[in-house]
């Protein structure tokens, strides 16, 4: 049955999912049904991811289950170390996550993907080693060494202190789980669309991985968010946000960190990041950046309310990265830490009735050329 062509697959359902639900009409943004304000106010990364993965908030000891689990296998073995040590100190962190990450997956041959328990042990150490290769990668590519996870470490104050070789303040690592939180699923978005069509090769749930995380690179998806904090550098202050609007769209250039496929409306985690960069900032002092940050938003409201184009995730994320020190090329990275349970969620459920994804193309080219010899080309 053939369809009408749509670029970039817009408004066409690929997949029938219980994993998250986007109102972009109304921004509402649920994970399992329940509202991502709620997530963020009461639980965990550890709990939203393990209620992405299986369907259900965990009972305690469910819960407890999982985190020593995770805990567990946050150690990554030295042959990955040493691969990321022949990584050039220039290529970008993305880069070498997803060699690592492919590569991950060499020391657990056996991924007979209908194997649910071994699914199991394959989610567990994709979540709990990302963010331990991110860690590593961050450290070494300016030549320090990398700092083995602290097991009495919860999931964001450890990533924090491998990045840093010190335990982080309570509410750095309280504001980063609710950052994961909100990066961890949304829908049929780029990477997880991408991980999805490796999924559907039965290929290994590490490879699916390494395919998202290539997908989420890119400044139209994950990759925004560095793009935005480099734009707020490039403006400068305040006082120059709309000379920069102005001449910017006037190019037909894109504002990073705004618009959406989905959201007609500002994006509810950008809400609840700016409330999370004031938190940050009252306790921390100022961030330039998020001055620049406010201005952009309301002048570029001049320009694109009547395009119902606003502020997505990626506008206000970068800024509370940057105010706890981290470099910008690790911005895409914390996307991806929080963002493999979501991919693994969708890949657990698509196992259930697999199909290939393999869709239709319109031809567009020409039929019954001849070959010419090379001596008769012009
Ligand atoms: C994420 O899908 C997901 O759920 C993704 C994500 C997730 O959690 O997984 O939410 C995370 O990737 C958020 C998006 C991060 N990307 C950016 O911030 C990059 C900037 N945004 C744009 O590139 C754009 O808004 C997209 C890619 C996000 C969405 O683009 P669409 O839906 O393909 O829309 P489009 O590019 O066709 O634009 C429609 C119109 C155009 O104007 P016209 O040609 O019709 O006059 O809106 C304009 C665009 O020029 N427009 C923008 C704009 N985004 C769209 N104009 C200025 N600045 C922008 N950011």
């Amino acid at each position: 049955m053939a369809h009408d062509f749509m670029p970039g697959l817009a408004g066409v359902p690929a997949a029938k999912s219980a994993i998250s639900d986007v109102d972009g009409q109304r921004g509402v943004l649920e994970y399992r049904g329940i509202r991502v304000e709620d997530l963020c106010a009461n639980s965990s990364f550890l709990e939203t991811s393990y209620l992405l993965l299986f369907g259900h908030l965990p009972v305690e000891q469910d819960l407890s289950r999982f985190v020593d689990d995770v805990t567990h296998h946050r150690r990554i073995k030295f042959k990955i170390i040493d691969l990321i040590k022949c990584l050039p100190e220039t290529g970008h962190p993305m880069d070498a996550l997803q060699a690592a990450v492919a590569a991950l997956g060499m020391f657990y041959p056996g991924r007979n993907v209908e194997d649910l328990d071994n699914n199991y042990w394959s989610a567990v150490r994709l979540i709990a080693k990302v963010p331990t290769i991110v860690a590593a990668v961050a450290r070494m590519r300016h030549g320090d060494d990398h700092v083995p996870p602290r097991d009495h470490l919860g999931f964001a104050a450890n990533f924090l202190a491998m990045l840093f070789d010190q335990e982080p303040p309570k509410v750095w690592a309280h504001i980063l789980d609710v950052c994961l939180i909100l990066h961890a699923e949304h829908t049929m978005n780029a990477s997880t669309f991408a991980g999805l069509v490796t999924a559907s090769t039965l290929a290994d749930p590490y490879t699916v991985v390494a395919s998202s995380i290539g997908a989420l690179k890119g400044p139209l998806h994950g990759g925004a968010n560095e793009e935005v904090v480099q734009m707020l550098r490039e403006i400068g202050r305040p006082s120059r946000v709309r000379a920069y609007v102005d001449e910017k769209l006037k190019n037909k250039g894109k504002l990073m960190g705004f618009g959406h496929r989905v959201y007609k409306v500002k994006d509810p985690r950008a809400v609840i990041l700016q409330r999370l960069c004031e938190q940050l900032f009252a306790e921390f002092g100022p961030s330039p950046l998020y001055e620049i940050a406010v201005e952009l938003e309301k002048v570029a409201a001049d320009y694109l309310d009547a395009k119902q184009i606003y502020p997505n995730v990626d506008f206000y994320s970068g800024i509370i990265y940057d105010k706890m020190g981290i470099d910008m090329e690790l911005f895409t990275p914390i996307f991806a830490v929080a963002r493999v349970a979501g991919w693994l969620a969708h890949w657990l459920e698509q196992l259930r009735e697999n199909r290939l994804f393999r869709p239709e193309q319109i031809y567009a080219g020409e039929h019954n050329r001849p070959y010419v010899p090379i001596d008769q080309r012009r």
